[in-house]
Formats: structure tokens, sequence, C-alpha cells
């Protein structure tokens, strides 16, 4: 993303080629009813950082600079759809479903079932002590704009009336993202957030920008407050991360500054992980069903913490039942997986088997080429498919009682197949005749 410097302060234009048409087209209903209301209403933070950047993201944030609520039910009450309310924050969500905005002629791209719109409510927010959730207060939009993280996330364009597409920089913020910095907007910014501690890292790699020598100054006295944070806020800001492009560099970089350690000693960041973590994402492309980038990051990262550590890591971070589970068995497998170098084929299937597919598909993105490496490909491309000709049905056609022989003979026929003891339909009809008669 190259940041180019508007030629005026309205954005109108720029703002009209980053929406999509249906977009466009809800976001004429909502500013003539703004308009109508005579309320201020503005796109605030992340979209108008990345409209500027050239690369708008996809969604929104609508602050109103006044009542959200009433704003939301005003809106469904002259075009439709359904608004839910979060009244603590002041916030409503503007639920359109596929009827209500074919009636109201906008047009839907494929498979769009429903689009919503979030309002928020101006406000300001105060801190009760480090880290807590803030106490909201209405206000203006300078107050709602003096409550966020960084300068370059406070730009904002307003969207009703005769000033659609003014921009509006009350807090330097054009100036930063122009000379590519990020900043926070007081001391005691990561103190009252320590959820900043890792979105600084991540908004100043993934565009390259530098981070304030003071805005980095004040990172150490800060490290503390991420042991108030909730299992939750912190994997939540790891997942962002995880889904960058830049994840290594972010992730190498949390941990220079204290930032990983500070979640949990174990959770470190190597230059091995580096290697196997930035090989592993490339070579997962070549997978037909490649795991999610979430979890095959998170594995090829942990992928060589020892055992304990994990649990450790686990009891601060509460990963979700599927990605605990291929965590430690990616690891054990990681650790394990020269004891299978010579084993037959039908004897690595065996253990393989036991193991969650996406563990056996990260840790062959990770090893280097190797004959290990070569052994969970065979697995995962060839063995692991192989099956006698032979089906259950046959047995049964030849006379068989039903029971735990069928599994033993074709478990058999499967292993002489694997191990090439048998290369063709006649000879696996052979060796069923020996087993059977053995039965
Ligand atoms: N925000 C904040 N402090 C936080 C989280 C969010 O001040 N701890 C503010 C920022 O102004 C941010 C906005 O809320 O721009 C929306 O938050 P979010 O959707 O997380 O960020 P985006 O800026 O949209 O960034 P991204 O591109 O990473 O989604």
């Amino acid at each position: 993303m190259t940041f180019s410097h508007p030629a005026d302060s309205n954005l109108s234009t720029r703002l009209g080629q980053a929406l999509t048409p249906e977009q466009g087209a809800l976001l004429r209903l909502v500013t003539d009813e703004a308009s109508r209301r005579q309320l201020p209403l503005y796109i605030v933070g992340g979209f108008v950082r990345d409209l500027l950047l050239g690369c708008p993201a996809t969604d929104f944030d609508l602050v109103v600079e006044g009542e959200a609520i009433p704003f939301a039910h005003s809106l469904a009450g002259n075009y439709g759809g359904k608004v839910t309310i979060h009244s603590r924050f002041g916030t409503a969500t503007w639920n359109l479903d596929g009827g209500t905005l074919n009636r109201l002629g906008i047009p839907t791209v494929e498979h769009t079932s429903v689009l919503t719109l979030d309002f928020v409510s101006s406000r300001s927010e105060t801190y009760k002590h480090p880290a807590a959730l803030p106490t909201v207060k209405h206000g203006k939009l300078t107050d709602d704009l003096q409550r966020r993280d960084f300068t370059i996330n406070t730009l904002a364009l307003r969207l009703d009336g005769e000033v659609f597409g003014e921009l509006r920089d009350d807090l330097g913020g054009l100036d930063d993202l122009q000379k590519g910095l990020v900043r926070v907007l007081h001391p005691l910014s990561f103190i009252d957030d320590p959820t900043r501690l890792f979105r600084v890292v991540r908004y100043a790699d993934r565009q390259g920008f530098q981070i304030t020598p003071e805005t980095l100054a004040l990172i150490p006295e800060a490290l503390p407050g991420i042991d108030l944070l909730s299992a939750e806020r912190v994997r939540h800001e790891l997942d962002l991360i995880l889904e960058e492009e830049k994840a290594a560099s972010m992730l190498k970089r949390l941990a220079e500054l204290g930032i990983l350690a500070a979640v949990h000693p174990a959770l470190k960041w190597k230059h091995s992980t580096q290697t196997r973590f930035v090989k592993g994402l490339a070579a997962a492309q070549g997978f037909e069903r490649p795991p999610s980038r979430r979890m095959l990051g998170w594995s090829l990262w942990l992928m060589d913490v020892p055992h304990p550590d994990l649990e450790n890591i686990e009891k601060r971070l509460h990963f979700e039942a599927g990605l605990r589970e291929l965590l430690l068995a990616a690891s054990a497998l990681f650790a394990g997986v020269n004891s299978l170098a010579g084993k037959k084929p039908s004897r690595c299937v065996a253990v393989l088997d036991q193991i969650p597919l996406k563990a056996v598909q990260a840790v062959s993105l990770a090893l280097p080429a190797s004959p290990r490496r070569q052994l969970l490909h065979d697995y995962l491309e060839t063995w692991r498919h192989v099956k006698p000709r032979t089906t259950g049905h046959d047995l049964k056609k030849r006379g068989l009682t039903p029971g735990p022989a069928y599994k033993s003979i074709l478990r058999h026929l499967c292993e002489a197949w694997l191990d090439g003891e048998v290369m063709t339909v006649d000879e696996e009809m052979a060796l069923l005749e020996k087993l059977t008669k053995k039965v």
C-alpha cells in the first residue's frame, strides 16, 4: 500500500470508487437519513486510513455524533431490516436480509444473504483500572477520536449533508500516515489498553511504518499490564497477527520487544521458528485443502515447544479444543517423526492414522527436504488412500460370518498392498484365499 495525499480534503470521489455497488447504495440511504435528521455521521478509523493508503478495507465503522440506537431504529422504520442494539456501548447494528435489499433495489452480489452496518454513538472512554473494559460516556466526535489507539486510526470522513466526503483530522493522523509513523495519542495508552502493544506492531510492520521513539519508549513499563488481559483478548490479538501477510516479522518484533515473554515466558520466536514458519506457510499453497492460515500458523510456531511448556502456554491462552489437539499432536509428531524412519509403510500408516490429519500436514510442511518429510508426504498423498479391492460385502459372499475377522482380513490385505507384498488384484485374491482358509 502506498499513501497518496488527497488533492483536497474532500475524499468523496475516492470513497465512491472504494465502495462496492451494494455498499454505495446502502450508504446513500444512511447518509440521506442522517442529513434529514441533521445528525453528523462519520466513517472513522481503519477504513479511512486504508482508503488513504489506496487499499480500503471491506468493512467500516460508522460513528454518529449523537444517538446511534434511535438512528438505526429510524432507518429500519423507513427501509425495513432489523436492529440489534448494545445499550451499554450505545451501539446498534442494522441487518438487512436479501428480501429487504431486493425491495430497496440494492444490487446484491451472488450469495449475499444479509448485509449489516454498525453504528456507534460518539463516546469518550475512561478506564477504571488498567486493562479494564472502558467506562463509556456519550461525547462529541473529538472525544471519540481521542479515545482511540494511534493517530493513524483517528481519521474521519463526514458523510451527511453538504460536506459529504470531508476529511476530519483532529489529531494529526494524516501527517503521521504520510510520514509512515505509528504514534499513541497519550502516554497512558498502553497502560489503559495493553492490547495496543500487539496492535502497534501489527500496524507498523503491516505497512513498513516506524513506531515513533516516544511510543516505543512507553512499551517496557506497559508490559506487566499484559498479565491483566484475559486469555481471549491476548489470543484474539495473536490470531489477528497470524492472519497477516507479514506475521513472521510481526511475531519476531513482539519477541524483541518482550511482548511475547510477557504473555508467557515459554512463548518464543527463534531463528528456526522463523524459517519453519515462513517456509511452511509458503509450501501450504501446494495443498489441495490446507489447514486455515491461523491453525497452521499456530502449529508451525509452537511445533518445537516441549510438551510441558506447551501445556503451560495453553493454560495462559486457552486454545479452543480443536486447536489444542492439533498443537499437542503436531508437537508430539515433530519430536517423534524420526522413530518412523525405516519402518514399513503399513507401520507408519498405523501410527499416522491415529493423529489428526492437519497435524501430519503441518509437520510435513515444517520439515526440510528429507526421508522423514518424504514419508509424511507419501502418507498424505498415497498411503492413507490405499484400500484393498475386497470389501466386507465380498467376504459375506464368501460365506464368512461377520465379526472381528472381517476387520483383520481387510487390514491384512491393505497392509500387503502398502508394503508391496501384493501388487495386482490377482495377488490380492491369492492372499485372500490363504487368509480365509485360516478363519
Ligand atoms: N481501536 C482502538 N483501540 C483498540 C481497538 C480499536 O482505538 N484497542 C479503534 C481504532 O480507531 C480502530 C477502530 O477502533 O481503527 C476499529 O478497530 P479495529 O476494527 O480493530 O481496527 P481497524 O483500524 O479497522 O484495523 P484492521 O485493519 O486491523 O482491522
